[in-house]
């Protein structure tokens, strides 16, 4: 449908410099917070090593086959999501818009937020100054936490300037662009994320009571696969582990050369996500495990997820380690900072990407004004009202906007391009090809699949307020910021798209 666009005119676009560039940013957007902190909960609360079935059956029927869509629509139409989905259809360039704007200023705002509070939580590791106890360490003392969302307090001056280092370690690393900023800074950044993790396994693996924390996470529990909730739960966490859906993948695609192979390194990208999030989630366990024998605690009771197992539970475990517990708070720490830098820095990319390709803005200018807006959003996250902020916003992205804005990819790519088109393309390329199975999971079983996650979605929090927060709060946080984001993609979506660099300069 090329005709139909020969107004979009491109800028020289970059290229990865080689394969493992691209793949390494790929897993360092893939591999984030939720890969450290939640995969493990989750595996834990959902029947131990059972869970790995549905897990990856929603990795091979959901996972991959995006995985290859995106790849497949970026590559072949060397463009953001944005600009690729106006290659496909003009009328729906709104979503690609949608999905970067609400990816920059939702997700990374309060993203690159958490990160802030790693990097301050690196500095707290050199004196342990948590405490003994770090629940109150953190809330009260750190966070400045009040009581809910309307009181929104002032914000932590501490946690300001940890951000401020937050946004110019992105801004500097996207400033130099892909090849030299992004495939650099990632080419360092995973092995670095693969030995930290190793080290963390290995040093609490020797602790007393890591193994009995280790059977606990993945001690096999199969009566539970016959839960609908543990294959909800699958289905819903592969989309956001796999940073698929956000039009992430789709711009990454795009700086590949044309004959990069995609349904491999598409599983690359994907197994090595799912084995980095199962074997982080032997640290955490063992540590908890750890934790449990030396507080006396039952088990259950020392298992938390998300910001209390980060800030909370494993701070107090890494004061109770007998000898240098300092080192392993740095390393911890270092471990989710530069697992979070890599994730926040794709979505800026995504979204400075998204901008240069419509209105050929310079890089350089782009990249360094949105940091500057990525840091502004970011500091009603900050102020002490900014942890119920932060909940609120991250419940209504990642699952009522990231669903549908990947349902409607599916009927985009899957119903108007056609999924075989994308398939011929992908296996146009790659070594081993894909079946039509892939043209039926996108048209047909993950929009299904993605219609029950939102309609449970839609259930349960009828039923009950998503948090216990007021319902006019939530509705005003949450839906308005879905909303407002919706807005702003359609009025971008009809801007006019530069002719051409040369022609106006
Ligand atoms: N995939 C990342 C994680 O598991 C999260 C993420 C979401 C990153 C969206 C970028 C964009 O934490």
């Amino acid at each position: 449908m090329a005709q139909r666009n020969t107004e979009i005119t491109e800028p020289h676009r970059p290229q990865w410099n080689t394969t493992w560039g691209f793949l390494s940013a790929a897993i360092g957007s893939a591999i984030g917070l939720g890969s450290i902190w939640r995969f493990a909960y989750v595996v834990y609360e959902n029947g131990g090593g059972a869970y790995l079935i549905p897990y990856f059956v929603a990795l091979v029927t959901a996972g991959i086959p995006l995985m290859i869509l995106e790849y497949g629509v970026g590559q072949k139409m060397r463009g953001s999501a944005p600009m690729a989905f106006a290659k496909v259809s003009s009328q729906w360039e709104w979503l690609g818009w949608w999905m970067v704007i609400f990816v920059m200023f939702g997700i990374n705002c309060y993203y690159a937020v958490i990160i802030a509070w790693c990097v301050s939580y690196l500095g707290f590791s050199l004196t342990l100054a948590w405490g003994a106890d770090p629940n109150a360490f953190f809330f009260q003392q750190f966070l400045g936490a009040t009581p809910g969302p309307d009181a929104i307090g002032e914000p932590r001056s501490s946690i300001l300037f940890a951000l401020i280092i937050v946004w110019i370690i992105n801004w500097l690393i996207t400033f130099f662009g892909v090849e030299k900023g992004v495939e650099r800074a990632n080419k360092i950044f995973m092995p670095l994320l693969f030995i930290l993790i190793l080290v963390l396994v290995g040093w609490t693996a020797t602790l007393p009571g890591a193994k009995e924390g280790m059977i606990r996470y993945l001690k096999p529990d199969f009566s539970r696969l016959l839960e609908a909730k543990v294959w909800i739960d699958a289905y819903s966490q592969i989309f956001f582990t796999l940073s698929i859906g956000f039009g992430i993948m789709v711009t990454y695609a795009s700086y590949l050369g044309p004959k990069t192979d995609i349904n491999f390194n598409a599983c690359v990208t994907s197994v090595i996500d799912t084995v980095v999030s199962l074997v982080a989630g032997l640290a955490i366990f063992a540590a908890l495990g750890y934790m449990a024998g030396q507080t006396g605690k039952p088990f259950e009771q020392t298992v938390t997820h998300g910001i209390g197992l980060a800030f909370v539970a494993y701070p107090q475990a890494i004061a109770l380690l007998p000898s240098f517990s300092n080192l392993f708070g740095l390393l911890f720490f270092l471990t989710l900072t530069v697992a979070g830098v890599a994730s926040s820095v794709s979505i800026l990319e995504t979204f400075s990407a998204s901008l240069i390709d419509k209105f050929h803005y310079r890089r350089q200018t782009v990249v360094t004004i949105l940091s500057i807006l990525g840091f502004l959003g970011g500091i009603i996250f900050t102020t002490g009202g900014g942890l119920a902020w932060l909940d609120i916003v991250d419940h209504f992205l990642s699952h009522y906007g990231l669903f549908a804005a990947c349902f409607l990819q599916c009927i985009l790519l899957g119903w108007i391009y056609k999924a075989f088109r994308l398939r011929e393309h992908a296996n146009s390329v790659s070594l081993f090809k894909i079946g039509r199975v892939f043209d039926f999971s996108i048209k047909y079983l993950i929009p299904g699949i993605l219609v029950v996650l939102l309609f449970n979605d839609v259930r349960t929090d009828l039923r009950h307020p998503y948090g216990n927060y007021p319902w006019l709060l939530l509705v005003l946080i949450g839906c308005g910021w879905l909303v407002v984001t919706l807005i702003t993609a359609l009025f971008v979506a009809s801007r006019a798209w530069r002719r051409s660099l040369h022609q106006e300069s």
